[in-house]
């Protein structure tokens, strides 16, 4: 290289160290292989909402075509969801921030509060982003172990922090685990930790409760929510977060101005206005995870663990390799998790539709009995 250029030189080689998000496969790659086209895969992988079908979608996409104007910025949708959202959750709108996706808050955040030479704590297991999104800027992670039970080890993870702790990641309803930890031990966390405390609820639509009007409370609390999960836009990225508004503006000020984009703000809009459509959704996805969780019981060697969320983990007296390559086999995507505390090695399904699930389950119990 020039070496005018040798900046860029050490700039391009650190930057070889740093770890991008990268899905080991895709639905496209698995059809190919199988020669089948990707609308027949089973997409059980990524928690997505298969509850909510593609004709509501399109019947709400095909309204938006004709109002939707491309060619302007957007300017009054941010204000106008950011309204709308302060009716669905009774809180002030200064309390509230959109994000492209709750995957870009959460570096929105650790850009804002985490200065150099200061670190962050999580829980483990836990979703991966955070620790990517952290050790790319620079920042370390400290992990603390939930207990066996799943629950939350405040004491311990209050120990492992030290002065240099500016952020606690601590998602509830948790990925991969599937709980929600009690309000008391979060409270806790709140009240003991000398930092902000992120609460991750991108699956709390399916769970008992709700820690967002805590923010009136606690100071140093942001709660972090999507549209991803229950409100089935995965694909059009809208996440939003709820804190003390000094945090928020703080926030917002090194936002970029047009991050999200117009059409996804309008679908967001339209989607709360229908929002008894989504509460439908979630109830029988609610229904249909009871039914699933138990089938997966009594499957023999099969220990699947409780869910406030969209999918199980669960462990299996089988090889995971042989049950997640031969689901793939069959066209069914699931998640490989690695090893949990001392189960072993896990695999998470999202809860699908009951068909589909039906095909897994069938799959499985062949796996499983042979
Ligand atoms: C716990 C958790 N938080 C956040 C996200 C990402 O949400 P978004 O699509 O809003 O970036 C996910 C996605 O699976 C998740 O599991």
């Amino acid at each position: 290289m020039n070496t005018k250029l040798d900046w860029l030189e050490v700039k391009l080689r650190n930057m070889q160290s740093i770890k991008e998000y990268s899905p080991k496969y895709s639905p496209e790659t698995v059809a190919k292989q199988l020669g089948i086209d990707v609308t027949e895969i089973i997409r059980l992988d990524k928690n997505e909402n298969l509850f909510l079908s593609k004709q509501f979608f399109s019947k709400i996409i095909k309204e938006l075509a004709e109002e939707l104007d491309p060619r302007f910025y957007p300017q009054k949708e941010k204000s106008t969801l950011i309204q709308n959202l302060v009716k669905y959750l009774d809180l002030p709108s200064e309390s509230i921030i959109l994000g492209n996706g709750s995957d870009e808050l959460i570096e929105t955040i650790v850009r804002v509060f985490l200065g150099s030479n200061s670190t962050a704590i999580s829980i483990t297991p836990t979703f991966i982003m955070y620790r990517i999104i952290v050790n790319n800027h620079g920042n370390t992670i400290i992990d603390t172990f939930l207990n066996d039970d799943f629950s939350l080890n405040v004491a311990s993870l209050l120990s492992k922090a030290s002065h240099k702790t500016r952020l606690c990641f601590i998602c509830s309803p948790n990925n991969p685990t599937g709980n929600q930890f009690k309000i008391e031990s979060v409270k806790e966390v709140l009240k003991k930790f000398r930092g902000i405390v992120i609460i991750d609820e991108a699956y709390v639509e399916y769970a008992p409760y709700s820690v967002g009007k805590l923010i009136k409370e606690y100071e140093n609390l942001i709660v972090l929510r999507t549209f991803s999960k229950a409100f089935g836009l995965a694909g059009l990225r809208i996440g939003y977060c709820l804190t003390h508004p000094n945090l928020a503006s703080a926030l917002k000020k090194i936002q970029l101005p047009f991050n999200i984009n117009k059409f996804s703000l309008q679908l967001a809009i339209k989607l709360l206005d229908k929002r008894n459509i989504v509460k439908t959704s979630v109830n029988k996805l609610k229904t249909e995870r009871e039914r699933f969780y138990n089938k997966l019981c009594e499957i023999p060697g099969v220990k699947a663990f409780a869910s406030n969320t969209n999918f199980l983990l669960f462990t299996t007296e089988k090889d995971v390799d042989i049950i997640y390559n031969t689901l793939m086999r069959h066209g069914i995507l699931i998640r490989n998790i690695g090893n949990i505390l001392h189960f072993g090695r896990c695999l998470r399904v999202t809860v699908g539709l009951p068909k589909m699930n039906n095909k897994f389950l069938n799959i499985m119990k062949e796996l499983c009995c042979s």
